[in-house]
């Protein structure tokens, strides 16, 4: 016989799936200590702990909710306490392969099993009818009470409810979770596989007349403004929405004038359902979701998402999440103007939904269904596509439907994420359009897209992207003509997109304006939301990020759960801020004349909005003004005059409008910036390049040679002294520790391991020339790696002016670049720049530019420009796995300051009026090498890296290749810097 848990069958036992909405039915909450043991296989500890009297006193203690492989385990018998985290036994982290052998629906007999025991008390005047739910248990259980078995199931992220004939007083509940099962074939996300019972148990009274099941038809009508709600039930019940004069029975319908529900206004109506013995709360939103000439809208006007993929994750509890934790999310995601998620890759807590309703974000649901691992083999035996599993595919979207059909923030059900295809696909379509023909359907992997409403891709360039903007993509493989030909109809949304992984997205923007630019985008969703990195401490106690490389079990899906907006304890990324102002919801473009309004919003005006004014002189603020902004209405467009003062400036010039909330709201006190807009009005000359000539006397100079403030090293020609600061360098620098984005996808892209074939890490200097004339001095080199016969042919040539030097670089690029083993063509530099090392002391860094976050060429429009003032330690961003950080583009000068050290400045020059820098305690090459945070030293100096350029960002880690125009390219290249200390 089949055991239970290598079966096709979804479950056995359980209630039919309904709605999850509070009501005052009585609520005996389950969670708290349980006892627990862990066995091998999945008998467990055998056949006797349901039992009543079993004595499990010599068990372990055990949190529930909770993932059994991140708690420790104290046993009660004594004994030292245990954690599995970095162990076999432990959370496992694979991408697409399956942990198990891929022989569905079977497991293997090595199948952690966890025997679950709780005595509870029922309280005396409990009712009879009681219904257990279990929220989420990973990946299969079977359920006992006082001895009796009530049912089992399988679908991780969704709940079951077993009907649990309680006794009064004593009652013993035992479970049985398998970390193994037939369910494991469909839950294949790239993800932890993180066992238990992580989301809550409840004990429900259930006396005759509750209502069990209701529906909330709640559609909106936005020619008319008329909202119109039917509420259907399993029990006879009364509808009453006090604020709409609504009182109705269950099956009647009401037509009334309402606000409808959005994402920018999510307007809810409270009432209640109540039947004789039970009242269900209802939280109504009246709104229209509907597909129009390929266009996805909402209440009528199109929706350009500008989402986020969510998986829920914490770094100490897996998927085990308070409510707390949930509201953080949603705040945080709406602050950077966020309006929608995709419940990456299952259902969330259903709590999350409700707070969605509540704080306004449009939801794509996505039902617990992956099988990405059946790639391995060839797609054999894929269970959407083998009429075996269609009862337990259709049972997982039947109870996401079932449960979350009442929520107006949801508007499209996903069916799966990377399943490919199989005719099962077509049957859940076809029911989820019987059951709820309000929301349309998606499923991204199909190529046919016949059971999508949507066409749907991950991570396309931006030139493919806009070409599907313009309905003229290329038509994929193995699709009919006819298939082919409604694919073109629909509407295009992108599930994923900026594969935000270490240091990056970049092109946020470049997205957003392609996404706007085109109706028949609604809009796209970033990978991810949140790092999956786990909290951990290595053997001599020092607390680290845990990624997949830190466990040793194949297969292994590495650092790909480090692909964040924030980090895995929410502090957010710099990539945050890039996205909050690419995804404004109100675009504020000044100019010199005045400010321009566009609100992208989808339903909201601009009343809500203060918008105000500053004008700053580098950087320090010199006059400044509310605006009179007319309410600009959703999709229109404004123009206001700004009454600058005439200000005679001393430096830079900029004019800033911001959009700040006006009043308080859920998600933010009022003057939360919600978008920001900024104007150059007038610019100092920048700095002219002094002249110099070829003529007059040259001397080789002696030990040591001089020019203005500077002394120059005669062998090396390096400055050594710049008026009382001693230093060394300028180097050429032609190397970045690469970025995840750098590494690429597989061999795909991966500029990093170009870069080290080809010795960018590990270049030697060679000077050839160190020539003193009248006016300058002439150091002529070539910067060239061990093992090659490439290198950079360097001329710098100084000039002094007044206090400082000024430093003309030229460089040639010799060849022939392409003889590595690799035989790239297209060898790039990751920069092009001068490094110095400068004393430790130096701690502080002043600059006027784009901050005061990390910045690079791809992604800084999200910084704005003006003088910052960070201490140099603080110029890090720590990123859990090191790699290039801290970059500053578009700096026109920067100071560097500490104690005992004179003031070094930097500027730009005529031609060349700014730079890049970073200002770190460690050189690229110790970034390269560390493998955490904590492996980075302070070497003892600060290492200052002034970059004519650097490349962009991307994010290539799963992406396209970074964009041509972000490239550094190997050609011909001059600038010039100017230095002063003191
Ligand atoms: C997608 C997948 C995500 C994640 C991402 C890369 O293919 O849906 O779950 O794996 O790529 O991080």
């Amino acid at each position: 016989m089949t055991a239970y848990w290598e079966s096709t069958a979804p479950g056995a036992g359980r209630r039919p799936a309904r709605a999850d909405a509070p009501s005052d039915a009585r609520v005996l909450s389950l969670n708290g200590t349980w006892r627990f043991r862990l066995a091998p296989t999945a008998d467990g500890t055998g056949p006797g702990f349901v039992a009543d009297g079993f004595d499990d006193s010599g068990w372990d203690e055990m949190r529930v909710p909770s993932h059994w492989v991140l708690e420790e385990f104290t046993p009660l018998a004594g004994g030292p306490a245990r954690s599995m985290l970095g162990t076999a036994e432990g959370p496992l982290y694979t991408n697409t392969a399956y942990p198990i052998p891929l022989d569905p629906p079977h497991v293997s007999t090595e199948n952690p099993t966890g025997d679950y025991r709780l005595v509870f008390e029922l309280p005396d005047d409990w009712v009879d009818g009681t219904v257990l739910r279990f929220q989420g248990v990973d990946s299969c259980a079977k359920v006992w009470l006082n001895g009796t078995e009530l049912g089992w199931s399988t679908g991780s992220r969704l709940p079951f409810e077993l009907d649990a004939p309680v006794r009064p007083g004593r009652n013993v509940l035992a479970v049985r979770v398998h970390r193994w099962s037939s369910g494991t074939y469909l839950e294949d996300q790239d993800m932890w596989w993180l066992p238990g019972i992580f989301r809550d148990v409840e004990l429900i009274e259930r006396p005759p007349g509750a209502i069990d099941d209701h529906y909330v038809h709640a559609d909106y009508d936005h020619e008319t403004g008329t909202g119109t709600l039917r509420v259907d039930a399993t029990t006879e019940a009364v509808v009453e929405i006090p604020e709409l004069g609504i009182r109705m029975a269950t099956g009647e319908t009401a037509r009334v004038p309402v606000e409808p529900w959005s994402a920018d206004v999510p307007r809810l109506y409270r009432g209640t359902l109540r039947s004789t013995v039970e009242t269900v709360e209802l939280a109504v939103g009246f709104r229209h979701v509907e597909i129009t000439g390929g266009v996805f809208t909402v209440n009528g006007r199109p929706v350009t998402f500008r989402g986020v993929n969510r998986h829920e994750h914490h770094p100490d509890t897996g998927r085990t999440l308070d409510r707390e934790t949930m509201v953080q999310d949603i705040v945080a995601m709406k602050r950077a103007n966020v309006d929608a998620v995709r419940t990456s890759h299952y259902p969330p807590h259903p709590e999350f939904l409700r707070l969605c309703d509540e704080y306004g974000l449009w939801v794509l649901e996505e039902c617990d269904l992956e099988t990405h691992g059946f790639i391995y083999a060839g797609w054999e035996k894929n269970p959407p596509a083998d009429p075996a599993w269609r009862d337990a595919l259709l049972d997982r979207v039947r109870r996401m439907v079932e449960r979350d059909k009442n929520h107006p923030s949801v508007v499209i059900w996903s069916l799966a994420n990377e399943s490919w295809t199989g005719e099962t696909f077509t049957v859940l379509r076809q029911w989820v359009a019987d059951r709820d023909p309000s929301r349309p359907v998606l499923y991204e992997r199909d190529p046919s897209y016949r059971d999508s409403d949507f066409y749907s891709l991950m991570y396309p360039s931006l030139e493919d992207l806009d070409r599907i903007g313009r309905r003229a993509e290329d038509t994929p493989d193995g699709v009919t003509p006819a298939e082919d030909e409604r694919r073109r109809s629909l509407p295009f949304l992108l599930v994923e997109y900026a594969h935000a992984m270490g240091n990056g997205p970049g092109s946020l923007q470049d997205y957003r304006r392609i996404m706007l630019e085109h109706d028949r985008i609604c809009g796209g969703f970033v990978w991810e939301w949140i790092d999956l990195g786990i909290n951990a401490v290595t053997a001599d106690g020092t607390a680290h990020v845990m990624h997949g490389e830190d466990i040793d079990y194949e297969p292994c899906g590495g650092r790909f759960n480090l692909d964040g907006l924030l980090f895995s304890d929410r502090t957010p990324t710099p990539a945050l801020a890039e996205l909050a102002k690419a995804y404004e919801p109100v675009r504020v473009t000044v100019g010199a004349d005045g400010v321009l309004v566009d609100n992208l919003r989808h339903t909201a005006d601009t009343s809500d909005l203060t918008f105000t004014w500053t004008l700053t002189d580098d950087g320090e603020p010199v006059a400044d003004g509310v605006l009179d902004v007319p309410a600009v209405g959703a999709g229109g467009q404004g123009r206001v005059a700004v009454p600058v003062p005439a200000h005679p400036p001393r430096g830079t010039l900029v004019l800033t409008v911001e959009a700040r909330t006006a009043a308080d709201a859920v998600w933010a006190p009022a003057g939360h910036v919600v978008a920001w807009g900024q104007h150059v009005l007038a610019e100092p000359p920048v700095r002219p390049l002094p002249r110099w000539s070829d003529d007059g006397d040259r001397a080789p100079g002696g030990a040591d040679v001089t020019l203005g403030p500077g002394t120059f090293d005669a062998a090396t020609g390096r400055l050594v002294r710049l008026g009382d600061l001693a230093l060394d360098g300028p180097v050429l620098d032609v190397h970045r520790a690469p970025t995840e984005n750098d590494h690429g996808q597989g061999d795909l892209n991966d500029l990093a391991s170009v870069w080290s074939a080809t010795g960018l890490d590990r270049m030697l200097h060679r000077t050839d020339l160190v020539e003193r004339a009248d006016d300058h001095l002439r150091v002529a080199g070539r910067t060239a790696p061990t093992t090659h016969a490439h290198g950079v042919d360097w001329t710098m040539l100084w000039q002094p002016d007044g206090a400082a030097l000024v430093l003309t670089v030229e460089v040639e690029l010799t060849g022939p670049w392409a003889d590595t083993p690799h035989r790239h063509r297209d060898i790039l530099l990751p920069r092009l720049g001068l490094r110095l090392s400068l004393p430790s002391a130096y701690a502080r860094a002043r600059w006027f530019g784009r901050g005061p976050g990390e910045t690079y060429v791809d992604s800084f429009e999200g910084s704005r420009l003006g003088t910052f003032d960070r201490a140099v330690d603080d110029l890090q961003t720590p990123y859990p796995v090191p790699q290039e950080n801290g970059n500053h583009v578009q700096t026109r000068w920067l100071e560097l300051t500490g104690k005992d050290v004179p003031p070094l400045r930097v500027d730009g020059v005529e031609g060349y009026p700014t730079f890049d820098f970073t200002a770190r305690r460690w050189t690229s090459q110790d970034l390269q090498r560390a493998r955490k945070p904590h492996d980075l030293r302070d070497s003892g100096r600060v290492w200052l890296n002034l970059d004519h350029r650097q490349q962009g960002i991307g994010s290539a880690s799963v992406g396209p290749a970074l964009p041509e125009r972000y490239r550094v390219p190997r050609e011909r290249t001059t600038w010039s810097v100017r230095l002063q200390a003191g």
